[in-house]
């Protein structure tokens, strides 16, 4: 999909040799993923974290270093796609389950470049139900936690199972409609016991990249 690629590449001139790079998950980063790749190999110099198991093969497969999460302080930047994106910059990700690894490595990264086509783009959050990943233990009180706030969440199945996110949890898709407050609704889900993380991103994106089907981007 064209807009998704050349939202991607464009998001990759922030890569510079020296930088320690967080790369994203889905569709989108894909593409940001092959672009560093084809970088790597003109003589680029970096090292990479991934967001998930699937980033962290595709980077290897492609020659890309990846080094653990573990061994770094700080991400020079992130790029990463993004299920809803609204004016002010927040975020709904999480549709790909790397929601947890894909906010740490945000919250690291001095640059937090987010990817997206135009279809991304919305005026108010909420139409994408919001991903939350839980505990397996106790889920269903968890899910009694998440519904007194206002949403139907569901717990996510993939292939006829139970999806379980690379850290071992489940994640279950909360459908909110328009949401009012993100930066509010953010810190009230990570309140609740046996919730991990949710894919509200507030104030966290440093840039936006939106690329568009006739082949422009917009960077806002
Ligand atoms: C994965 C994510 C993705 O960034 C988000 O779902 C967007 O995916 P895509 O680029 O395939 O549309 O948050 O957890």
């Amino acid at each position: 999909m064209l807009a998704k690629k050349i939202a991607a590449e464009a998001a990759v001139e922030f890569v510079q040799s020296g930088m320690t790079v967080g790369l994203g998950t889905g569709s989108t980063a894909y593409y940001a993923i092959h672009k560093i790749a084809e970088r790597v190999k003109e003589g680029l110099h970096i090292r990479t974290v991934a967001s998930s198991r699937q980033s962290e093969e595709l980077a290897l497969q492609l020659g890309i270093p990846v080094v653990p999460l573990s061994g770094i302080q700080e991400i020079d930047v992130s790029i990463d796609g993004a299920d809803e994106v609204d004016a002010n910059y927040n975020l709904i990700k999480g549709g790909g389950g790397a929601l947890l690894r894909e906010k740490i490595l945000a919250a690291h990264s001095k640059q937090f470049v987010v990817i997206a086509d135009e279809s991304k783009q919305v005026d108010r959050l909420g139409k994408f139900p919001l991903p939350v990943e839980i505990v397996p233990f106790a889920f269903n009180l968890t899910l009694l936690k998440l519904k007194a706030l206002g949403c139907e969440p569901v717990v996510r199945i993939a292939d006829g199972n139970t999806f379980i996110s690379d850290n071992g949890n489940y994640i279950v898709d909360c459908a909110f409609g328009t949401i009012e407050d993100p930066a509010a609704l953010e810190q009230q889900i990570n309140a609740i016991p046996g919730v991990v993380e949710n894919g509200l991103f507030t104030g966290m994106a440093s840039a936006v990249i939106i690329g568009y089907e006739d082949g422009t981007t917009r960077r806002t």
